[in-house]
């Protein structure tokens, strides 16, 4: 018997399994054949939200939750916030190394000469309602951007591959300054190619009358981290979304307008925004204690703590707790900071959370900072959206040229009703309490 594997013994058979053990994974194709008689379908698992789940193998980013360590294709996220830049760890997450210079000065070149959208997707843009969430005119966007590059649906062709990576990276950042000035009613701004990804960005939201937007280097450099920070995080919602929408060989257009529907619930990248509006709504630090009563007698969460993986403090707002400080410096201390603060200390002493492993994650402290950038609270959920582009689109090569995966077709366990005859209208019982009856006869009603 080698020693990496497991025996299984079946007690409704009496019979033993023997099955592999690589990378401290069994496979759950290697139940199937457990069974207790030849046409049992074999034994599955049962794993409602991937709670215990390896859906790939990946090779781009690696958390340990429990001591809170985050790494991007090896590096600490720490190094590489301190010393790298956005388009250099996008370059990193999809190819596996860091850049030479040539190779940097080659990627930037490429991402930059992509960043304009065809003048017909302004329009698309222009039809949205004037309130319309950017959230849902950035995901929305990417939809419609797959019907103007027919080419995308040529996934396994590299260098057609590649050219679509440059386009999404390029205008990502196009599309979401454009939806939110769309919101505000204010004239587009074009990119300017002179201007590093971030200072561009910057310059397409805030640019007014100045010939030559001048972005301030401290928030070009604090958005830079930012942005470095939210490029990736494994097998998160969207990332996932991603994949599986990837795996029916969709093109990554399409694809990343699902992933970035994934990103905007408010249990994923929507909780900055819900972050925001939990400070305002808690108003003062007096109030903090009553809040925390409320969230530990299970009315609401608290936005912006807890993590699946991290069971520890996550260490991306770690980082981003650091850079407030220069941010504020040059755009005033927000006052909601200090209650931020002390809602964390209240917080990390309160048993609920420390029971619960309960930390502040990435979304706690970003909010605060976006706000004192002047970023309104709806955009948020699209800031999360522009760097994880780059993640999304490593984690859908790799997929692609992962000779494991096949189409995402998750089994289910059928508890519903078996092969009934089909009854007409006369025969159906007057009071159906099913609810697919309560709305029908609410239709009828109306
Ligand atoms: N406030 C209060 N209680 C919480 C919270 C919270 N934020 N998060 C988890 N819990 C409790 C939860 O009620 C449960 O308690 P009990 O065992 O008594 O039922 C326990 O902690 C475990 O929670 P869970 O729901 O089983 O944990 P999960 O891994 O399914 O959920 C999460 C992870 C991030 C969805 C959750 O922590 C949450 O809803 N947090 C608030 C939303 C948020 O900040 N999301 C951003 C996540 S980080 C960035 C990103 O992914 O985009």
């Amino acid at each position: 018997m080698s020693a990496n594997t497991i025996t299984i013994t079946d007690n409704r058979t009496g019979k033993q399994y023997e099955i592999p053990v690589e990378n401290g994974t069994i496979k759950a194709v290697d139940l199937r054949q457990i069974k207790t008689a030849a046409d049992d379908f074999g034994l599955m698992t049962y794993d409602p939200a991937f709670m215990n789940t390896a859906s790939c193998k990946s090779r781009i980013t690696f958390i340990d939750g429990d001591k809170g360590i985050l790494e991007y294709r090896g590096y600490p996220i720490d190094q590489l916030a301190e010393k790298s830049t956005y388009l250099e760890v996008a370059y990193l997450l999809l190819n596996g190394e860091l850049p030479t210079e040539p190779q940097l000065k080659d990627w930037t070149w490429n991402i930059t000469h992509h960043t304009f959208i065809n003048e017909n997707i302004k329009k698309v843009m222009d039809g949205f309602h004037y309130n319309a969430h950017p959230m849902g005119m950035f995901l929305s966007t990417l939809g419609a951007l797959s019907t103007f590059y027919p080419d995308a649906k040529q996934i396994f062709d590299t260098d057609c591959r590649q050219k679509q990576i440059y386009r999404l990276i390029a205008k990502v950042p196009t599309i979401a300054a454009f939806a939110f000035r769309h919101g505000i009613g204010m004239q587009y701004a074009y990119p300017d190619n002179g201007l590093s990804y971030e200072g561009n960005f910057l310059n397409m939201m805030f640019k007014t009358t100045e010939l030559q937007y001048q972005p301030n280097p401290v928030l070009e450099r604090a958005l830079n981290v930012l942005f470095i920070l939210h490029a990736d995080h494994e097998q998160n919602c969207s990332t996932n979304a991603m994949r599986s929408i990837g795996s029916a060989q969709t093109d990554p257009f399409s694809s990343m307008a699902g992933a970035a529907a994934a990103l905007y619930g408010p249990l994923h990248g929507g909780a900055n925004e819900m972050v925001l509006r939990m400070l305002k709504e808690i108003g003062s630090i007096d109030k903090v204690p009553a809040y925390i009563k409320r969230v530990k007698a299970g009315e609401f969460r608290l936005m912006g703590f807890g993590h699946r993986v991290y069971k520890n403090y996550d260490p991306r707002a770690r980082i981003i707790k650091q850079i407030a400080d220069e941010v504020f410096e040059v755009t005033g201390k927000d006052p909601l900071l200090d209650l931020a603060l002390e809602l964390e200390r209240i917080a990390l002493e309160d048993e609920y959370f420390v029971k619960r492993k309960l930390y502040p994650n990435v979304d706690f402290y970003s909010g605060i900072i976006y706000r004192a950038m002047r970023f309104p609270v709806d955009m948020f959920p699209v800031l999360f959206a522009i760097p994880r582009t780059s993640g999304w689109l490593a984690q859908w090569v790799e997929m692609l040229e992962d000779a494991d995966q096949k189409i995402a077709r998750p089994r289910q366990i059928y508890l519903g009703q078996r092969t009934r005859e089909y009854l007409t209208l006369d025969e159906r019982p007057a009071e159906n309490k099913s609810a697919a009856g309560a709305w029908t006869f609410t239709q009828s009603q109306e």
